[in-house]
């Protein structure tokens, strides 16, 4: 079974895939911590973030490594390094949006992601162009969003409740969100976009247990009825599904 889950920055996406992997018993793959080790990696080594080939060859030579874990999520792993909690430091939230507009890195990183997904049983992967790109084939699609000042409200939680290093003001990050939305939406190749046939949750006023409850259900009930064959599915058509 493959779940692809996208959305915008901070809607949720990683705990809520992360929790579904664990109630369903699947792998979970968080993309954006791939394109976020590598701007790292680059501003760390004065590589250039807007050169696709050099940020293509600093991903091969890195033995990217990607494990498990039940309560980080997604532990990565550069070069033996453990960069887990290196990848969601400020400098790299500014400049991971434009290390992602690059062709070449997102051809390097998808065949990466395809990989991971065709050698697991079954997978939940979150990002942006999951159900529209990497797995254009997913089972089920979810877009989870909610509204800039709610995502921006989740965030600031998360720096004051895990004590991340941060230096933003409430006004800035959803500024610094915003932006990324921007980038990640406009950008030419595989931008942010709602995949056919994808579950829209607008995930604004509920809270995280409720979403999660609400996509492990559709799964559930849309496995039920395909196996019963009394529903077909319509690869065009959007459901636009409110909690
Ligand atoms: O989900 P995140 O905030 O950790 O993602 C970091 C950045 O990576 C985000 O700005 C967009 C980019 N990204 C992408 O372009 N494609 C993906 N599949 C995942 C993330």
């Amino acid at each position: 079974m493959q779940i692809a889950i996208d959305g915008p920055a901070g809607a949720g996406k990683s705990s809520v895939a992360r929790e579904v992997a664990r109630r369903l018993k699947l792998a979970y793959l968080d993309t954006g911590a791939m394109y976020r080790a590598v701007t790292l990696k680059a501003l760390q080594n004065n590589v250039d973030i807007t050169d696709g080939d050099a940020l293509v060859l600093l991903a091969r030579t890195s033995n990217m490594d990607i494990q498990v874990d039940e309560q980080e999520g997604n532990l990565i792993y550069w070069g033996g390094e453990n960069i887990t909690r290196a990848i969601r430091s400020p400098d790299v939230n500014k400049n991971v949006s434009v290390v992602a507009e690059s062709p070449e890195l997102r051809k390097e990183l998808v065949s990466l992601q395809r990989k991971i997904a065709k050698n697991a049983v079954g997978i939940v992967m979150e990002g942006r162009d999951i159900g529209t790109n990497v797995l254009p084939g997913a089972d089920y699609k979810f877009f989870l969003t909610a509204q800039v000042n709610e995502r921006a409200r989740r965030r600031w939680k998360e720096i004051k409740e895990k004590d991340i290093q941060s230096s933003y003001s409430f006004e800035e990050l959803v500024e610094e969100i915003s932006t990324r939305d921007r980038i990640d939406q406009g950008r030419a190749d595989s931008p942010l976009l709602i995949a056919p046939g994808a579950y829209i949750l607008d995930t604004t006023p509920y809270p995280f247990q409720e979403v999660v409850e609400k996509v492990v259900t559709v799964v559930r009930e849309a496995k039920t009825a395909a196996e019963n064959k009394d529903s077909s599915t319509c690869d065009n058509e959007v459901n636009s599904d409110v909690l």
